[in-house]
């Protein structure tokens, strides 16, 4: 049970749920956790706090009841607002918070430890804003310009973070945490020199050699700082592990990266990709996804599937499941909006073709309509290379007959793949090239 309490009552044991007044005015990083000694008490009463909530699930009651008050639910932001309305609001959150980071960074780089409050509450705007619609500020950054990379890119993986950890249902706090992670992932970038950063050609190897060491300069200057959470040292020290062991600064493996590591490579990368680079164009997101996508090694697979149900984007040419039970193929969109277009051609639960319609999810509709990834072969497709192909085709070249037979044809290679088509600048690309 929740119950409001004065700090008078508080006393090591019980378990702190909510703290009365704003983040910034009390010293503590988490807003849940189980007070352990007085001197926890002692630093509540310096922050000038009266009253607090407490879990008596979790935690001791006070051993004097106080006047009940019996709180039915944790206080939430207000609902999911259009895209419309938040998008003038999360402007102004991005503009405001640009300058923070650019403060933050800027003295970073001079030496100034980093103040983890002011941190925190730049990490409460963009998760609000994230929480009331999540695409409408995610967009708002991706538009960044290439002087603007540097913060900008730290609130879009912010704002990525958040809005991933949501979707894999963490709890708010985590959610919090990994947001800040997103934040300062990339803070060591502050001791890089900008002509190596913002240098349009290739890298020489040991301009290569000093870039990579951001992750190990930025885990220094947070070490600097007080109160900031081990998971976003963690995420600033390995966002550029992959999953295969090629990444680096130490060539870890799979499960020997944390998931919030895992999580800050993918938001990293996709935040990169379609963002203006000295060295590169951005690209669109659904170019980022199908490009990601076929990297094989670099990401944790079933964590990229929730990425992408997270920002309704998915790769070209990948086969998902529906709500409905059935099996639709994922259309280009070329550069346009990243609305998922989805062509239907499968029904699981009559086990048969349907005839090819084509659909387009609203952006809150993709995360609940998209249900997982399949594999074609498996619901019995025998030519499925050649009946990607087919599918991927503009609607009036659509051959019924053609469908049906390349379903059924002849056994193919097991494994084959299908080639995705891609832009030519994408196609070029190679990620071991440069992705920082
Ligand atoms: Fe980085």
């Amino acid at each position: 049970m929740l119950r409001r309490v004065p700090l008078s009552l508080l006393r090591p044991g019980m378990f702190l749920h909510a703290i009365e007044g704003s983040w910034l005015s009390h010293p503590f990083w988490r807003r849940r956790f189980l007070l352990r000694s007085d001197s926890d008490i002692a630093a509540l009463r310096d922050a000038d706090i009266a009253f607090v909530t407490i879990d008596t699930t979790r935690g001791l009651a006070p051993i004097e009841e106080p006047e009940p008050i019996i709180i039915t639910e944790p206080v939430v932001a207000s609902g999911p607002t259009g895209i419309t309305a938040e998008r003038e609001r999360a402007a102004d959150i991005v503009a405001r918070t640009r300058e923070i980071i650019r403060g933050v960074f800027e003295g970073a780089r001079l030496g100034k430890a980093i103040d983890s409050e002011q941190v925190a509450a730049v990490v409460d705007e963009i998760s609000g804003s994230v929480q009331r619609n999540a695409y409408a500020l995610i967009s708002i950054v991706r538009l960044k310009s290439k002087d603007d990379y540097s913060y900008l890119h730290s609130v879009a993986v912010c704002a990525l973070m958040v809005n991933f950890a949501r979707h894999l249902g963490l709890p708010d706090e985590t959610v919090r945490e990994f947001g800040l992670a997103g934040l300062v992932h990339d803070i060591g970038k502050m001791d890089v020199p900008s002509e190596i950063l913002n240098k349009p050609g290739r890298l020489t190897d040991e301009e290569f050699a000093i870039a990579r060491l951001h992750p190990e300069r930025g885990c220094a200057i947070l070490g600097r700082a007080e109160a900031i959470p081990a998971t976003a040292i963690d995420v600033c020290r390995h966002h550029h592990e992959k999953i295969d062991g090629t990444g680096y600064p130490f060539g870890l493996k799979g499960g020997e990266i944390s998931l919030a590591a895992r999580m800050g490579a993918i938001c990293d990368v996709y935040d990169a990709l379609t963002s203006d680079r000295a060295y590169k164009d951005a690209w669109s997101p659904i170019e980022a996804v199908t490009a990601m996508h076929g990297w094989n090694g670099q990401f944790d697979r079933d964590l990229l599937f929730t990425f992408y149900q997270s920002i309704a984007v998915f790769p070209v040419g990948m086969v998902v499941r529906l709500r409905s039970q059935r099996l639709a193929i994922i259309l280009s969109n070329g550069r346009r909006a990243s609305r998922p277009r989805l062509r239907v051609f499968y029904d699981t639960a009559a086990n048969s073709l349907v005839d090819p319609r084509d659909i387009i999810l609203a952006d809150d509709d993709a995360c609940k309509t998209v249900i997982r990834a399949e594999n074609a072969t498996d619901w019995g497709a025998h030519d499925w290379p050649a009946l990607c192909v087919h599918l991927l085709q503009e609607s009036d070249k659509l051959d019924r007959d053609v469908i049906a037979r390349l379903w059924a044809g002849v056994e193919t290679t097991p494994g084959e793949t299908v080639e995705m088509p891609t832009s030519d600048r994408v196609s070029r690309w190679r990620p071991s090239e440069r992705l920082d």
